[in-house]
């Protein structure tokens, strides 16, 4: 494992922390970034490889040249968990997200979610994450959660907080067989296994999520460029009168990915911006518009142009008014 480490002022260690993690793919494994002293922020950067370490270092020289990173080899340890062992909780909405050490201290009124610092994304840090979460009780407030379904599920924290706040089941998915092993844990600690699937797959890419289409609520906390490719699949597998809430998007990659749902019919119905990113709650039609209805508009159009003009003085003279 390498480390890529390098200071300077918040703005210039923001936007290195936002090129790294906004790549697709990205050389960097994790980003963690911290306040330093008054004037300093500090980023650190893991890779597998001392290429991919160079790569990042190369990247952070590119967005500031002023920056000057310093790339280390690291000696063998869990160095993710490592660097967000010692993590405050999170707090988003009605959730509170954090290890078992801090979730025993008590919070009274708060829904537990007990995720372990480890390999597995989704402790809740990260604002794609606590928008998410904060997206779900928005959502659970105005309708039931229902059947679940969550794509790219990391640590399975979005998954394990629905079936907290009263979703019936969920099935939870990722690409990374090591996040689904973590995940499963995860679920049995938090007591919900018996309400969850957990999946390797791909997108939507499954028999057992085809078979258990159509959700009531999805998940989506991925990078743009996937989401913009599961647009269609993703609808297709929602509820008429369910929601998709798309996370991993920056700010700045708005506008692409709300014109891909946008251009499938739904419509954006939350939206929430934390630390650069959006998290943004798409709803599919409760009914198609049908063609029928569409021809009795047009009609009752012309039957009050013909009442206007004199044309018809009653209903019983007017063509064809289909359904009348
Ligand atoms: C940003 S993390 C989100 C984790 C968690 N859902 C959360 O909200 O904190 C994205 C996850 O999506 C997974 N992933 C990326 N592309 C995927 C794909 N095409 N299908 C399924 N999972 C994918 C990654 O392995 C990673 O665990």
């Amino acid at each position: 494992m390498f480390m890529v480490s390098a200071t300077a002022p918040k703005e210039t260690i923001q936007a290195a922390a936002d090129a790294l993690t906004g790549m697709d793919p990205s050389p960097a494994e994790a980003v963690d970034i911290k306040e330093e002293s008054r004037f300093l922020w500090r980023i650190d950067v893991y890779t597998f490889d001392s290429e991919a370490a160079h790569g990042c270092a190369g990247i952070m020289e590119l967005v500031d040249s002023s920056l000057s990173p310093t790339v280390q080899e690291l000696e063998d340890k869990d160095w993710v968990a490592v660097s967000l062992e010692g993590l405050p909780a999170v707090k988003a909405g009605p959730f509170i997200v954090a290890g078992a050490h801090e979730l025993a201290k008590g919070h009274p009124g708060r829904i537990p979610l007990w995720i372990e610092a480890g390999p597995a994304f989704g402790t809740g840090h990260h604002g794609t994450t606590a928008g998410c979460l904060l997206a779900l009780e928005n959502r659970a407030r105005q309708a039931k959660l229902g059947k679940v379904f969550d794509v790219g599920t990391g640590s399975g924290v979005l998954a394990i907080g629905a079936i907290k706040r009263g979703a019936d089941f969920a099935i939870a998915s990722d690409i990374d067989e090591e996040s689904v092993r973590v995940a499963r844990i995860n679920g049995d600690n938090n007591n919900v296994n018996n309400k969850i699937k957990w999946l390797v797959a791909t997108g939507a890419h499954s028999a057992q999520i085809q078979r258990m289409a159509p959700f009531d609520t999805i998940f989506a906390n991925i990078l743009a460029p996937p989401l913009i490719a599961m647009s269609g699949d993703l609808t297709r597998i929602l509820k008429p009168g369910g929601v998709v809430i798309l996370s991993g998007l920056l700010n700045f990659q708005e506008p692409s990915v709300r014109a891909a749902f946008a251009g499938r019919g739904l419509t954006l119905v939350d939206r929430i911006r934390r630390d650069g990113w959006s998290t943004l709650t798409y709803q599919k039609p409760k009914r198609p518009a049908s063609p029928k209805v569409g021809r009795q508009k047009k009609e009752l159009k012309r039957l009050i142009e013909a009442l206007k003009s004199g044309k018809v003085s009653a209903l019983s003279e007017f063509d064809g008014f289909e359904g009348a």
